[in-house]
């Protein structure tokens, strides 16, 4: 099996980049959220990289939590039906809680747990998405703290996979077309 490097065919946002955005946001969140004892709960499994890259860089005090969802199988499109492979360990009734996520595209994963958050008795629940694919939206959801948007490509890194893999990539990166071939973009 080759290494991570050999198959990406060219670099979209840098580490140094992403750090930096991160930086940028989690010092607006430790404004936004100080004396509010935030929630942060991040969507596995490809959000990890970005909640801890993201709650080290804060300055205040926070709680986190962790919930997998899925809206992909082994593919690369969306099935559209949301499936909780591990629901969160907190009480989130009363709780300032922010969504921690690495990529938004058709929108359907985080406008389901949005409105399942506020179901389950939050008192507020905002969103931070690394990365953003406009041109895939399908449901409307706001996202209060962005991050970068990327172009429909096969992009992996910094949590990102392509079937499970290349989630340690420490930068943003599209995949040769090799890696995916028969896969429809
Ligand atoms: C990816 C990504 C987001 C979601 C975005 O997760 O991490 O959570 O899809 O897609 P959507 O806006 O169309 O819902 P995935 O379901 O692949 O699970 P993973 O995080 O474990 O990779
Ligand atoms: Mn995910
Ligand atoms: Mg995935």
């Amino acid at each position: 099996i080759a290494d991570v490097q050999d198959q990406i065919d060219h670099e979209l946002i840098s580490k140094t980049d992403i750090h930096k955005k991160i930086d940028e946001v989690a010092a607006q969140v430790s404004q936004d959220y100080r004396g509010k004892d935030p929630l942060l709960v991040a969507v596995l499994k490809g959000a990890v990289n970005t909640m801890v890259a993201f709650s080290q860089a804060m300055s205040i005090p926070v709680q986190m939590d962790f919930m997998s969802l899925s809206s992909y199988g082994s593919g690369t499109s969306s099935s559209g039906t949301i499936t909780v492979r591990q629901d969160l360990s907190t009480d989130v009734r009363g709780r300032n809680v922010l969504i921690v996520e690495d990529i938004v595209d058709s929108g359907r994963t985080l406008a389901w747990l949005v409105e399942e958050l506020k179901r389950r008795g939050a008192q507020s629940v905002e969103v931070f998405a690394l990365l953003e694919k406009p041109s895939r939206r399908e449901v409307d959801v706001q996202v209060k703290y962005k991050g970068y948007e990327v172009p429909d490509e096969f992009v992996v890194g910094f949590g990102l996979d392509y079937d499970e893999r290349f989630r340690n990539l420490d930068s943003i990166a599209v995949l040769k077309p090799e890696v995916y071939q028969g896969e429809q973009a």
